[in-house]
């Protein structure tokens, strides 16, 4: 192991060197010293000498900094609703939580061409993140431009994976736009990533329980219940089988929906499956709280029961799920332009749908998989890092620690022990979903290209370090030969 670069004249063999750590990768567990070099790590081995600075990393796990491959920063709303966090805040919080790389979606709305889409959204980032970020796109009005020019000239800019929703009015696509959009997708090497939820039936059961008078949080649950997503779920596949392309079933929240993935994997159809901590460590009864603090929870789909949880756990162990994201969608609980904005305060149809997580998604899956024994620690590192990086075109640079890779790191501390509590997170929500439950493991230094930006717990980068990524295509979707 090792490959040792010779130092310029002058200068230190290794701006930092990361010592006595234990490495850890998608594939393995060793002790060594991370030597790096220009933002890059260069080097791997023991007793690594000649660095400008050094970090003792003795008892602490030295992982790929955590990739967050669905999250929500500074995403026009509507309804005067207006998200929590822009990307200082977000990707601050981000940083904190252990991540160095986050992809959130640039939004076309109705009828907006995408190039106008994403210069707006670059304008939001630009200077103002902690972490590196790249876009996903969001398709809402695929029409013959869209899908003709606009698309494939985005994902030869390096967008290279997009969002489609079965469900919101505002967003959603009926079969046949899902078909021409996944077709685009098939031709272009671009991955599709699907929100699968039956908005009819949605639709049918919100007319039904409204009528009832059932206006409560809640009620956004018992209108999602699982067989809307589990039908959702089989369409998306089957439609992108009709295609022949891969796709990646975002934010997962049962066993119905999960089966339908490995059937669909077991017929030899490359399906990319992903969940998310509320699956974990959430459930519809959370929707219920007094004095409408329901609408702290609500976000699609929603979170179901302990049964539930476990089959997602049985997913995540049995390798089903491929990535861990938070879906981080945070809007602010007491503020007029948020959940307890003047409409959702009295209807749960104007609540905005969502939950914030970004910083508390890897200690999650840390203490309750990595310490609890039920997942090891190359399976977390695969599913909130490395399979990010594979999934959305930016492997090997990110998502592991390798000779030649970024120097994207995430010291933890497996033994601190704390109890989540909003007022230590960095995001501008006023609640976390999580409050008040133990978590044992701690993101305590990031490193992001070679540059510390935690310290022992304390910010010391600056804003705008991170940059914008352009990305490669999918390891899981390259456009046909011929
Ligand atoms: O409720 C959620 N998850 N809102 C975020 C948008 C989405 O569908 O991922
Ligand atoms: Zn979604
Ligand atoms: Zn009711
Ligand atoms: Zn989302």
């Amino acid at each position: 192991m090792g490959c040792i670069a010779r130092p310029a004249k002058g200068s230190s063999m290794y701006d930092l060197v990361i010592a006595n750590g234990t490495v850890a990768t998608a594939a393995d567990v060793y002790r060594a010293d991370v030597g790096i070099k220009d933002g890059v790590i260069v080097a791997l081995g023991r007793g690594l000498t000649g660095a400008a600075e050094t970090i003792d990393a003795a008892g602490r796990y030295v992982l790929p900094g955590g990739i967050d491959s669905h999250v929500h920063i500074a995403q026009p709303s509507g309804e005067g609703i207006v998200m929590a966090d822009d990307f200082e805040s977000g990707t601050r919080s981000a940083l904190f939580g252990g991540n160095t790389t986050v992809l959130p979606f640039c939004i076309q709305e109705k009828g907006e061409a995408l190039r106008t889409a994403l210069t707006d959204y670059h304008a939001k980032a630009a200077g103002n993140c902690y972490t590196d970020v790249s876009f996903h796109l969001v398709i809402s009005d695929p029409s013959e431009a869209v899908l003709g020019q606009e698309l494939p000239a985005a994902v030869a800019d390096g967008y290279t994976s997009f969002k489609i929703f079965m469900t919101y009015e505002a967003l959603r696509l009926n079969d046949a736009e899902i078909l021409a959009t996944m077709d685009t997708a098939r031709r272009t090497g671009a991955l599709v990533m699907v929100h699968c939820e039956n908005e009819d039936a949605i639709r049918f059961l919100v007319d039904k329980f409204t009528g009832e008078g059932h206006l409560e949080p809640r009620t956004h649950a018992t209108t999602r219940p699982v067989v809307v997503e589990r039908e959702a779920t089989h369409r998306a596949i089957s439609l992108a089988e009709v295609v022949d392309v891969p796709v990646v079933i975002v934010h997962v929240s049962n066993g119905a929906a999960m089966e339908e993935i490995a059937r669909a994997r077991a017929r030899g159809r490359p399906i990319v499956g992903e969940t998310c901590p509320q699956y974990l460590m959430l459930t519809e009864d959370d929707l219920s709280g007094m004095d409408w603090e329901g609408a702290k929870f609500v976000c699609s789909p929603p979170p179901r029961d302990k049964a539930e949880q476990t089959n997602i756990w049985r997913g995540i162990e049995t390798g089903i799920f491929d990535l861990f994201s938070s879906d981080h969608c945070p809007f602010r609980y007491d503020d007029d332009r948020g959940k307890l904005n003047p409409k959702g305060r009295n209807d749960f149809r104007h609540i905005p749908n969502g939950i914030p997580g970004v910083e508390t998604r890897l200690s999650i899956l840390f203490s309750e998989g990595v310490m609890k024994g039920r997942i090891d620690l190359p399976r977390f590192v695969a599913m909130t890092a490395t399979n990010h990086a594979k999934t959305y075109g930016l492997y090997p640079r990110k998502g592991t620690i390798a000779v030649g890779s970024d120097a994207d790191i995430a010291i933890w501390d497996p033994d601190a022990e704390r109890v989540i509590r909003h007022a230590e997170l960095h995001d501008a929500a006023d609640y976390s979903p999580y409050e008040g439950i133990a978590v044992r493991g701690r993101p305590e230094t990031m490193i992001l290209r070679g540059k510390v930006m935690v310290r022992d717990g304390a910010l010391v980068g600056e804003k705008g370090y991170g940059a914008y990524l352009p990305r490669g295509l999918s390891d899981r979707a390259k456009p046909p030969t011929e």
